[in-house]
Parts: structure tokens; sequence; C-alpha cells
């Protein structure tokens, strides 16, 4: 299929590589005029902006968006939807918020345009695995674009979940799930990391674990290699980003009366990974200093 990629960052950039290995045809545009080049480099056509991006396109055109969720991605889709015509589709590859998307699918349908959310998970890896695609979508739509889904994804590893706004929902669980294996990997390597009965060797136990144990995973092989190249993590500051899908996860289990502690505190988790120290932590002390007399560590 002939297709365009928006977007050409480390998602972006790799999977029109995995496209054009498949044997479609793509056009991308991306603001850095060196990652334009690179994706030309490998067999894309670039285009200096969205405007030619479309020109190069025949109808229906499919334009992939893989940009960052937010303001980013509503602007490509802002000018896109003043360039496209009845028939087109939008694909939103990123992390967008599901609600956005479902409003975004509403307001391009208002002109004809389809639009599909892809919940799209495999990082840099997905290159050469393959990317797990979570696909919200007219059934139109999706029949349309599936030579697509197929090639970008590994066996069996795409699936239509429902109308426009389902990808990005499942995708955004995904990764609140996300969010507590990472907790959970991370306790249990602190807790071996502290231990003072004996000198454990983290690599040495990740790879172990690798080998037919109940917790082995992909993230545990991915714990395996960081140990690999530092035992104790010496390089890294232990400050955790997020990105929103786990405060999502979190607000959408406060909407619906679900109880998800691991999620919650795995978020909360991070919060406090950005803090040099806990204003919280200081009242506690200060209270307890008071009712108790207990002792204070003084900054
Ligand atoms: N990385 C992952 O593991 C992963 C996995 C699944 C989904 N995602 C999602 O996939 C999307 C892309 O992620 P990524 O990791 O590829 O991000 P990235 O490496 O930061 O690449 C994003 C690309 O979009 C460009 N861009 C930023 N703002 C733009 C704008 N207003 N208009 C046009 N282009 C713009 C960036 O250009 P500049 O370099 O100039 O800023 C960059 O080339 C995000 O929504 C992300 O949440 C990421």
């Amino acid at each position: 299929m002939r297709l365009a990629m928006i977007g050409l960052g480390r998602m972006g950039g790799n999977m029109v590589e995995r496209l054009l290995g498949g044997g479609h045809e793509v056009v991308v545009y991306d603001r850095s005029v060196d990652a334009v080049a690179a994706s030309v480099a490998k067999g894309a056509s670039g285009a200096a902006d969205l405007a030619a991006l479309c020109s190069q396109l025949s109808v229906p055109r499919v334009v992939w968006v893989m940009v960052p969720a937010g303001a980013p991605t509503q602007q490509t889709i802002d000018e896109l939807s003043g360039l496209l015509q009845p028939g087109d589709i939008v694909i939103d590859g990123g992390n967008s918020n599901f609600r956005d998307s479902m409003r975004r699918a509403e307001a391009l349908n208002g002109k004809g345009v389809d639009f599909i959310d892809a919940g799209t998970s495999g990082g840099v890896w997905g290159l050469k695995v393959g990317y797990c695609l979570m696909v919200g979508a007219s059934a139109a739509a999706f029949g349309t674009c599936e030579p697509i889904f197929r090639t970008l994804a590994p066996e069996n590893g795409y699936a239509r979940m429902g109308p426009p706004g389902s990808g990005h929902y499942v995708k955004m669980i995904h990764n609140g799930i996300e969010y507590g294996l990472l907790q959970a990997y991370a306790e249990g390597y602190e807790i071996l990391h502290a231990s003072n009965d004996f000198a454990l060797d983290l690599h040495q136990i990740a790879a172990l674990w690798n080998q037919g144990s109940v917790v082995r995973s992909w993230l545990n092989e991915l714990a395996e290699r960081a140990f690999a190249k530092s035992g104790d993590l010496a390089d890294l500051r232990g400050y955790v980003d997020d990105s929103g899908e786990g405060r999502w996860t979190v607000d959408e289990a406060m909407r619906l009366d679900v109880p998800a502690p691991v999620i919650t505190l795995s978020l909360l988790a991070r919060l406090r990974s950005r803090q040099q120290e806990s204003f919280s932590a200081k009242v506690i002390a200060a209270l307890r200093n008071e009712f108790g007399g207990h002792a204070v560590k003084r900054t």
C-alpha cells in the first residue's frame, strides 16, 4: 500500500523501515529535515510539509501520525483535516488519550474522513520483532488498512478492539499494567540490592530468572540487559517520568469504582521519584517531634 508517516522519531522512523521492508510505499514528513533524509535514504519519499505529503498520496489517502500525544498530535490532525478529502483515513499511533481520539474521530467523520486509533506497543524493538497494535476503527477503515497492520505487527499481533477510541483505551490499560509490572520488578531488585547478608549479583539473578522461572518475562530480559551494562545502575538517577497513560488508567479505575492499588501506587512512586525531598515526610517528622519528642534529622 501507499501511505504517509508523520513523525520519524524512535517509533515512526523504525515503523517506516518495517513498512518499506514489507513492500509498502511510504511518504514521510518530520519537522527535522535530517529525520526525513534518513527515511528517504532507506527508500521512503520525503515531503517538505503536510500539503506536499498529502499531494503525494492517491485517494483514499492513508496518513499515520506518530508524534507526541497532546498538542503535537492535535496540531497535526487539525492541519491534516484541512488537506484531506472524504474517504481518506488518519491513523493516530501515538499514546493519545482515548477521549481525545473519540472527539477527533467525530470531528473528522463530520468531514467524511475516517479516524483510526492504533495503540502501538513494542518500543524500539518493534522494528525487528513487530509492533502489537490495538486498533479502534470502523470495520471498513480497519479492512482498508489491514495490510499496513499486518506488516507492522508480528503474527497475530494486531486486532480491532471496537470503534474509534477503543484502541487507545486498551493501550492505556496496557500501559497501566506496565507501570505495575515495572514497579514490582524494581522493588524486588531493590531488596536484593540492599541485602547485607549476601553479596548478590543482580545480573546473574535476572539471567537465572529468565530460564523457566515464574517471573521470567520480556521486561525481565530487559532487566538482564540493563544489569549486564551496570550491575548497580550507578550512572542513573532514580527519576521516572510518565507520559499520561498511568494517570488516565487510575482516573478510569476511579470512575468505574474499580480498586487498582498496584497501578495507583506505581504511579505515585513515579511522582515521588521526581522529588529531591518529601514535604509530607517533613510534616510527619515535625508532628512526631511535636507529639512524642521523637528525634528529627536537620537539613
Ligand atoms: N517510545 C516508545 O516506546 C513508544 C511506544 C509506544 C507508543 N509511543 C508513542 O508514539 C508517539 C511517538 O513516540 P516516539 O517515542 O517516537 O517519540 P519521539 O522519538 O520524540 O519522536 C516524535 C517525533 O515527532 C516529532 N514532533 C514533535 N512535535 C511535533 C509537531 N508538533 N509536529 C510534527 N512533528 C512533531 C518529533 O520531532 P522533534 O525531534 O523535533 O521533537 C519527533 O521526530 C508518542 O505518542 C508516544 O507516546 C512511544
